[in-house]
């Protein structure tokens, strides 16, 4: 069946919903080169401004899921679960996550990104550890899967090749910011992971791509609905990114932290954030009860289990495991420079957004794609919201290597902090749960 592509334009213009078939044809052609950009530029902008409906979202998503090569991981012996983030400042979450959940028994082939804009990405993260790639090709997925149970890797140019024109020209046209574009653009790069269950962290707040709960209860909703469609399993959790997570923020630093979380230390949030997900991924993949779940993963960290995988994954993916043995290795910056409470008083504010793009400016993040990022430099943030500080006590410790750079990250770093009189009410860091 062929359509006209104006004709569709021009329903979705006028707040019409389009037709599966129509759907799946809209992406197969706009990926064979035979739609032009700015037809599906106007479609997408229609999108943003119409949205769609379930009907529409599903066809999109699976036709995006199809148009590339899929894992395929009917080999691997465990059951197979996923995990998204949708970015934050200081997310090393998935670095500790990982090796638990496979220490617990459930393979986790995870796919995840680069840095970009004022969120961070694990991928950018790992690759501070020395030798450590994550071009991993498809291929090689399920035979290290069965042996570690872990990959993390990078998107290769197979998998869902529709999602990556579609972001380039989204990014391009002002057409990112619609739930359901974001919700199908996410879900089929997850679920081409042939997973049994996938969980979602949603985030929330200043350092987050949805700023309001509602938003973010959208769009966690709308990804919860497509994977059901498709027959996998997805919990979504929202959690709190109005500041960043942990103390550290870069690269080689956040893996420093992870570590620490893996010896059963660093900082509380973070554990609680992982221990957390560990447990809700290990209940995905059907092995016990939240209570059974929490107790197996903190085990898994007590045990040192869950070091050795990460210590296992790191080798086998060409890394050095004397440099997660012994963190003091990772790439060290050469000069500090320490921002200090201009005030006395309690932080009421300790914004992850202004935090992410100072580590931007510090070349610890990226503005574009192209961009190089320097793994060694970063922040640890010393004051967080609701702590009680002095005048002059330290706000925040620079890492860098670039006095120009630092400069500019400094001009973020003094808008990100807020110190009042009164006892700073500290919020949930876990908001709400979907399934
Ligand atoms: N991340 C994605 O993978 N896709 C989007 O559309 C937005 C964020």
């Amino acid at each position: 069946m062929t359509y006209s592509i104006v004709e569709l334009i021009r329903t979705k213009r006028d707040g019409g919903s389009l037709p599966p078939d129509a759907v799946r044809w809209i992406i197969s052609e706009y990926t064979a080169d035979r739609i032009p950009d700015y037809q599906l530029s106007a479609l997408l902008m229609a999108i943003v401004f119409n949205g769609m409906t379930q009907d529409e979202l599903d066809p999109w998503t699976d036709a995006m899921l199809h148009s590339g090569e899929v894992l395929e991981l009917s080999d691997v012996a465990m059951p197979l679960v996923g995990k998204h983030s949708t970015g934050g400042v200081g997310d090393k979450i998935s670095i500790p996550l990982v090796p638990i959940v496979a220490s617990c028994g459930v393979a986790v082939p995870m796919i995840s990104g680069r840095g970009l804009g004022h969120t961070g990405g694990t991928l950018d993260k790992l690759e501070s550890i020395r030798g450590f790639t994550t071009a991993i090709h498809p291929s090689e997925f399920a035979a290290q899967l069965n042996d570690i149970g872990a990959v993390m890797a990078g998107q290769t140019e197979t998998l869902v090749p529709a999602d990556r024109r579609i972001y380039a020209l989204r990014d391009a046209t002002g057409t990112v910011p619609s739930i359901p574009l974001i919700s199908s653009s996410i879900m089929s790069k997850k679920l081409a992971e042939d997973l049994d269950g996938l969980l979602l962290d949603v985030k929330v707040g200043s350092g987050a791509f949805m700023k309001t709960i509602e938003d973010a209860t959208t769009l966690a909703k709308t990804m919860v609905a497509i994977g059901a469609s498709h027959g996998t399993s997805v919990t979504a959790i929202l959690t709190d990114m109005s500041q960043p997570l942990g103390r550290a923020v870069g690269n080689a630093n956040e893996i420093a932290e992870a570590v620490e979380i893996l010896r059963g230390r660093g900082p509380e949030d973070v554990r609680e954030l992982t221990i957390r997900f560990a447990a809700e991924m290990l209940v995905l993949a059907g092995l016990s009860d939240m209570d059974a779940a929490t107790a197996r993963a903190v085990d898994a960290v007590e045990s040192g289990a869950a070091l050795e995988v990460f210590l296992r994954l790191t080798e086998r993916q060409g890394g050095d495991p004397a440099v997660v043995e012994d963190t003091s290795l990772l790439p060290k910056a050469t000069e500090e420079h320490v921002l200090v409470a201009p005030r006395s008083g309690v932080v009421s504010r300790c914004d992850a957004y202004q935090i992410g793009i100072a580590s931007v400016r510090l070349g610890a993040g990226r503005a574009k794609k192209e961009n190089h990022i320097d793994p060694a430099v970063g922040f640890l943030i010393e004051a967080k919201i609701g702590d009680e500080i002095e005048r002059g006590d330290p706000l925040v410790r620079i890492a860098y290597n670039d006095e120009q750079k630092c400069s500019a990250a400094l001009e973020a770093l003094s808008q990100a902090w807020e110190i009042g009189e009164e006892p700073a009410r500290v919020g949930p860091l876990i908001l709400g749960g979907i399934q």
